[in-house]
């Protein structure tokens, strides 16, 4: 876990900010966002596509009611947030913004402090029981009641050898049955070998590794959930109307009730 601001490598975190245009973002980054959009341009749509799909899948969960959130990999605070959104319906919505990068950690606890109800968790997902321990502590989730797990655009950082599918699960098995999982993720069909190649070059000195992965390698993430219509489809796609950018797939599943 990165543990201290480090302006000398890039932070996808702070790269994802200049990204969407915020401003917490160093020349490191700048530079290396920009050696990224040279190489795969239609990157900038993804990213505002990609924020599209957290947003109404947030607002699809929080109708099916679901009043509580692990957001994990949450990024630097951007409106709206997930909260922000889930409160439209829930005024009494939980959330929980877990983020590894210290930068995440110290615009979330000022952004997004909000009593007992919004809380921020500086940790790894990729260490899920430390996650699930530190969320015990915190006592803002109801482990008797469903749970919105959000891992958007974050497990593509995650190494095949770190087992993303079993971090998924590891928090299924932990969460009430009608838990939701909502999951965006980088894909490389279509996508030009050349460009992702160049993108993953790019990430190589970065805080986390990128690995584009095809759709038959996302497909098992799911597991154990039942994946509601319209299914796994292109992130610009999931109940929108696109059109489709390549690079990204999308989808929101359910645990089973009985
Ligand atoms: C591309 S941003 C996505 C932010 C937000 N989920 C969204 O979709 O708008 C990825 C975030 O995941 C975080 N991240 C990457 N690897 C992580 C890990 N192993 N544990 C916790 N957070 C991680 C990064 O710090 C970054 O803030």
């Amino acid at each position: 876990m990165p543990s201290a601001i480090d302006v000398t490598v890039p932070s996808s975190a702070r790269m994802y900010d200049y990204a969407l245009g915020g401003k917490d973002h160093y020349a490191i980054d700048r530079e290396t966002a920009d050696r990224i959009f040279a190489a795969f341009p239609a990157l900038r749509e993804l990213v505002a596509a990609n924020r599209g799909f957290l947003q109404r899948a947030v607002r699809f969960l929080a109708e099916q009611g679901v009043r509580q959130f692990v957001d994990l990999g949450a990024g630097i605070p951007t409106s709206p947030n997930v909260h922000e959104i889930a409160r439209e319906v829930h005024p009494d919505a939980r959330v929980v913004y877990v983020d590894h990068d210290p930068i995440v950690a110290a615009h979330s606890r000022a952004l997004r402090a909000d009593g007992k109800a919004v809380t921020v968790i500086e940790a790894d997902i990729r260490q899920p029981d430390l996650v699930l321990a530190a969320l015990e502590d915190k006592d803002v989730i109801d482990f008797d009641e469903p749970v919105g797990i959000l891992f958007i655009d974050v497990l593509h950082f995650v190494t095949d050898d770190e087992d993303p599918a079993g971090i998924v699960a590891r928090f299924r098995d932990r969460f009430a049955p009608g838990s939701h999982l909502v999951l965006s993720i980088a894909c490389r069909d279509g996508v030009d070998p050349e460009s992702a190649d160049k993108v993953t070059a790019a990430y190589q000195n970065a805080t986390t590794p990128l690995i584009p992965r095809t759709r038959e390698q996302i497909e098992p993430l799911f597991d154990g959930f039942e994946l509601v219509p319209p299914g796994l489809v292109n992130m610009a796609c999931w109940r929108a109307d696109g059109p489709e950018i390549p690079g990204g797939l999308a989808g929101v599943a359910r645990t089973p009730t009985e």
